[in-house]
């Protein structure tokens, strides 16, 4: 069978004063023209859409069907670059969205207000998943070889997941020294990726990574590459099919690389556009405040969208301020610790579609939140919490209303990262200080704390009758 895209996409510089558009077929994480992101974009009037988001439903019936079953290929018709049949699929995008009234509670909403989409349920055991099903497809299409990523760790696992599955590509993997949670260490090693830790922090791994696969045309799957935002759209795709295609009031995210909350943007907006829903959600990202870069510019420095002309100057004064001061994004949430955000100017278009917000909160208030999404029987990394604690923020500011619906998407899995998990709980001050004190967090709010018996009966039904 010939290999080839559907003709009916495109990609298409998203600069106010450019606009310029690409061939499908191009492997591209820039505009050549303008060095500004690119988006997948289609001319819709040549795709087959259905009239109602309900039509998608028809897919619960056909499980035995990898597309169907599939999370993300099963709104196919969203994100229509290839031919269905040609779509690579490991079985990802099986997670739904649930109600968490525990949660909800400590969030400061009323019971049946706040939902959790829980990512972790992914193969890989994050949201990443989505994404790298669609760039593996662009990938497959194209005759790819190799595969490269610079990654806080759930990248390149998902990335290493794939490879292994699929044999389509070999995985290359970029990761700062120190810098990934052993959860995510582990996984990639496992599955067998090439990876190069280099001495630096994402940001170092990022731009080597851009340099090494654009001189040795190794295909990058960073979120530079809009075809990974294509499959991130999903999780927005799920998210009204968990709400019985109702549109959420907010919609909260960790803001990291920026590639989810771009992707959520621009699947709300092309929802709208094709007048399959009516309204767009609000938005609100949560930096942490150890890496605040987009909290900075949004909520100090005023930077906005400004129709495709964001204020470019502002920016990289920011930037070079950032380097002569020699700031470095630092926070207990690996995932999100980046200092330059490469979906930044996505993500300002995603804000500004949907009159967006930004919030920072620290290392204390994102393990605080965590420990309480674990009590609610959801557990997820410390990047993932991000979202709640943004949200219990938002809500104390009055900006979320008590009864508005909302959804926290956690983004990642417990088990990713589990010694921040361990230290929270500890009886071990040296180990608590070690991990977690030296970030600025003082206390274990949430402790669930081992209790310490001697190898004796007696002492150990004491204990139960004392704790139990
Ligand atoms: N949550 C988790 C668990 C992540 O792994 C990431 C990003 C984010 C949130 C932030 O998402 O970049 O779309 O804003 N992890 C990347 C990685 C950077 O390399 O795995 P974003």
């Amino acid at each position: 069978m010939k290999l080839r895209f559907h003709d009916h996409a495109f990609q298409r510089c998203i600069s106010g004063t450019c606009g310029a558009t690409f061939d499908v077929g191009e492997t591209l994480v820039a505009c050549p023209r303008c060095g500004e992101l690119l988006d997948v974009d289609y001319d819709w009037d040549r795709c087959p859409v259905p009239g109602s988001l309900r039509e998608f439903e028809q897919a619960w019936a056909r499980r035995h069907d990898p597309h169907a079953f599939s999370g993300v290929w099963r709104f196919h018709a969203l994100l229509p670059f290839a031919p269905r049949e040609l779509c690579v699929t490991i079985g990802e995008g099986q997670t739904f969205l649930q109600r968490a009234d525990w949660v909800a509670g400590y969030v400061g909403l009323k019971p049946g207000c706040l939902f959790l989409q829980y990512e972790g349920m992914n193969p890989s055991g994050s949201f990443k998943d989505n994404g790298m099903a669609a760039a593996f497809t662009h990938a497959r299409l194209l005759g790819a070889q190799r595969a490269a990523c610079a990654s806080t760790g759930n990248t390149s696992a998902s990335l290493a997941l794939y490879c292994a599955v699929t044999r389509l590509m070999r995985a290359v993997i970029f990761v700062g020294s120190g810098k990934i949670a052993f959860g995510k260490l582990a996984q990639a090693l496992e599955f067998g990726a090439l990876t190069i830790q280099i001495q630096g922090d994402f940001d170092d791994a990022m731009a080597r990574v851009k340099e090494v696969s654009r001189e040795l045309g190794i295909y990058l799957v960073n979120s530079v590459n809009p075809f990974r935002l294509e499959g991130q759209k999903t999780i927005m795709y799920r998210v009204l099919e968990g709400l019985r295609w109702e549109v959420p009031d907010w919609v909260v995210v960790p803001g990291g690389n920026l590639g989810n909350s771009s992707a959520f943007g621009k699947a709300f907006w092309e929802l709208k556009q094709l007048g399959l829903i009516d309204r767009m959600p609000r938005m609100a990202i949560v930096n942490a405040t150890g890496a605040n870069t987009l909290s900075q510019l949004v909520n100090t420095h005023c930077v906005t969208w400004n129709g495709g002309r964001p204020n470019r100057e502002s920016i990289s004064q920011f930037y070079q301020a950032m380097d002569r001061e020699n700031r470095r994004a630092s926070t207990i949430a690996s995932a999100i610790e980046i200092n330059r955000p490469v979906n930044l100017s996505k993500c300002l278009r995603a804000l500004e579609w949907c009159r967006g917000v930004v919030c920072e909160v620290s290392d204390q208030e994102i393990l605080d939140a965590k420990a309480q999404v674990g009590m609610g029987g959801f557990g997820c990394e410390p990047a993932s919490a991000a979202s709640v604690a943004g949200a219990k923020r938002l809500v104390e500011q009055g900006i979320i209303g008590k009864e508005e619906r909302v959804v926290c998407v956690l983004t990642g899995h417990q088990l990713k990262d589990p010694n921040a998990t361990v230290a929270y709980h500890t009886t071990d001050q040296e180990v608590f200080n070690k991990v977690l004190g030296c970030r600025g967090v003082r206390r274990a709010t949430f402790a669930n704390r081992a209790v310490v018996v001697p190898n004796d009966l007696d002492e150990i039904i004491k204990a139960l009758r004392l704790y139990g």
